[in-house]
């Protein structure tokens, strides 16, 4: 279907169109998920990955019950946005060599291809409560809710665990030293001490 072939006529035929995009889109992402589960070094993300490719295989049979409902077989319409996502995903997974900064890499990616779906399944719900379409709009709820919450496990990873600047700062909320190499160093000197030169120390402690 053309952007411009005006095969679409009204919102039920909008509506339809997007529930075969949604429908590419999240098969699209089950068979991409396994890649990026095997190139996640950071046993959170990869757990919550795993978990998020359970929950996306369920999410395809809702859609093939949303599509049930219309008296209609599943099929999906090609969806550029989601291939370049997840094309963009796999070209990252390849250039980064560093494990740290590829499983950042990795959570960014995985962000872009749920904040797609966040914005795919709002406007399918919206869509499906004008028409009418009540039961559609409740299934297609439990996707959203499980992209969001998707989401915010992913945020959750990133400024824990694996971002080096929300690293520091979370380490240096807790006053507490951590596995970083430049916060390991520092905190070997006393913290009294830290910044000042090295000579000072020497002429403060004679005079003591
Ligand atoms: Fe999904
Ligand atoms: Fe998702």
């Amino acid at each position: 279907m053309g952007l411009f072939s005006k095969d679409i006529k009204n919102l039920e035929d909008l509506y339809q169109h997007g529930l075969k995009d949604i429908y590419y889109a999240e098969n699209q992402i089950v068979k991409s998920l396994p890649d990026m589960i095997e190139n996640a070094t950071n046993a959170e993300l990869k757990r919550g990955l795993q978990h998020h490719l359970r929950e996306t295989k369920e999410q395809v049979k809702r859609l093939e019950q949303v599509f049930a409902l219309h008296g209609e077989q599943p099929s999906g319409t090609k969806c550029p946005a989601i291939d370049g996502i997840i094309k963009e995903g796999g070209d990252l997974m390849g250039e980064v060599e560093d494990k740290a900064v590829l499983n950042v890499g990795i959570i960014a990616a995985a962000q872009a291809v749920e904040h797609y779906e966040i914005t795919r399944y709002g406007a399918l719900i919206a869509w499906a409560r004008d028409l009418g379409h009540r039961e559609d709009a409740a299934i297609l709820m439990r996707n959203l809710r499980e992209e969001k919450a998707a989401d915010k496990t992913l945020s959750a990873v990133a400024e824990q665990r694996l971002n080096p600047a929300s690293a520091r700062r979370a380490g240096r909320r807790a006053g507490a030293g951590a596995s970083h190499p430049r916060r390991a160093k520092a905190k070997r000197r006393p913290a009294a001490t830290r910044g000042k030169p090295a000579q000072k120390k020497k002429k403060a402690a004679r005079h003591r």
